[in-house]
């Protein structure tokens, strides 16, 4: 652990330039107000400096322990800030196990049998409570595991803002209602992002996280069925016929495709290249080369570092989303007793 740590402190010396500009283009101070839903809580940079300055280190060192040990599981640490923070905010109620009070958010439709990476959570929970009892948040840790999981697949670091507090319930029907499916078409999909404050920019640059990861046969089977493929004329068709291959040979609830077939594991634009090209996997990924998402998806096409730039905005600002939480659990899966 103590190598993992230096190796994390190396990689925030290689990035703190990148982290400069993003701080100079999203907050004119070291803090930023996050106000959704008129509640408002105060987040800001460097937030565990002085209570906890090895929560950063920590969580790094979890996360490339589990990612080396399982690749894809950057990809499902990233994804579950996004079905945090899309539900009343981020304020880790995505982790919470049901209760006798609350049907939890694990079981609502876009989270059971898909969602990973709980135990990994876990683990970073532990040890930090060993080192700083009752100091860092549940949802803090999801933020900066999400941005860690980027940066080990070769894709930009950024500063993570700080200060979150952990929900005290969970939601299953909010869970169900935001979390945009992956049949979408693009007003659906912009309508549930600007529900929370996002744009179409965010929408665009949020989704190139379908650059690594998986999705299940059974997630997509409806668009590659050959009684369908009259709705899904953008689709190439080399690529629909290897998908259809896939996705005969076994049970569509496990077999798993790659968001990315290109570049599976690696954080680059050519999740934006396969759209373009008609190899987006999902609907919902399709649906962004049309109409006024269209110019958005070709500048990331041909420019990374654009893609990179708006992604990390764009991240920022999905992680100010306010829910309001009132306490740093001890444990990530219940409220603190
Ligand atoms: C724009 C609307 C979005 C839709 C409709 C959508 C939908 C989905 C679906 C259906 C899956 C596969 C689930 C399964 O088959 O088990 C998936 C996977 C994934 N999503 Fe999204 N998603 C969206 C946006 C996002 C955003 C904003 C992020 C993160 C910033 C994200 C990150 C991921 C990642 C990394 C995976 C792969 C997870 C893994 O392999 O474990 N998605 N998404």
């Amino acid at each position: 652990m103590a190598y993992l740590r230096a190796v994390y402190l190396i990689l925030l010396l290689k990035f703190s330039a990148a982290f400069g500009s993003i701080i100079s283009n999203s907050t004119t101070s070291n803090e930023a107000e996050a106000c959704i839903d008129g509640a408002t809580i105060m987040l800001s940079f460097g937030f565990y400096l002085n209570s906890c300055p090895e929560t950063e280190p920590i969580v790094f060192s979890w996360v490339e322990k589990a990612v080396s040990d399982d690749p894809r599981m950057a990809a499902s640490l990233l994804r579950l800030h996004f079905h945090d923070c899309f539900v009343n905010g981020c304020d880790a109620s995505v982790l919470l196990d049901d209760t006798p009070n609350f049907v939890g958010e694990k079981t609502a439709a876009p989270n059971a049998n898909s969602l990973r990476g709980f135990e990994v959570i876990d683990a970073i929970k532990a040890d930090l409570e060993y080192v700083c009892p009752q100091t860092v948040s549940c949802a803090d840790i999801l933020a900066i595991a999400a941005r860690d999981s980027v940066v080990l697949s070769g894709g930009p670091g950024w500063e993570v803002q700080m200060g979150r507090k952990d929900s005290l319930s969970a939601s299953n029907t909010a869970a169900n209602n935001n979390i945009p499916g992956p049949n979408s078409d693009l007003s659906t999909l912009l309508s549930k992002f600007q529900n929370v404050g996002l744009s179409l920019q965010d929408l665009v640059a949020l989704s190139g996280a379908h650059t690594m990861g998986k999705a299940r046969c059974s997630t997509f089977i409806g668009r590659i069925n050959s009684s369908s493929i009259s709705n899904s004329p953008d689709l190439n068709l080399e690529y629909l016929q290897s998908l259809q291959q896939l996705c005969s040979q076994s049970d569509a609830n496990t077999t798993l495709a790659d968001l990315d077939h290109m570049t599976p594991t690696t954080f680059d634009n050519q999740y934006y290249v396969n759209l373009l090209s008609g190899e987006g996997l999902l609907g919902s990924d399709q649906a962004l080369v049309k109409d006024e998402a269209r110019g958005t998806v070709e500048s990331y096409a041909d420019d990374m570092d654009a893609f990179f730039e708006d992604f990390k905005r764009a991240m920022l600002k999905m992680g100010s989303l306010n829910g309001g939480g009132g306490e740093i659990r001890r444990n990530c899966r219940a409220v603190n007793s």
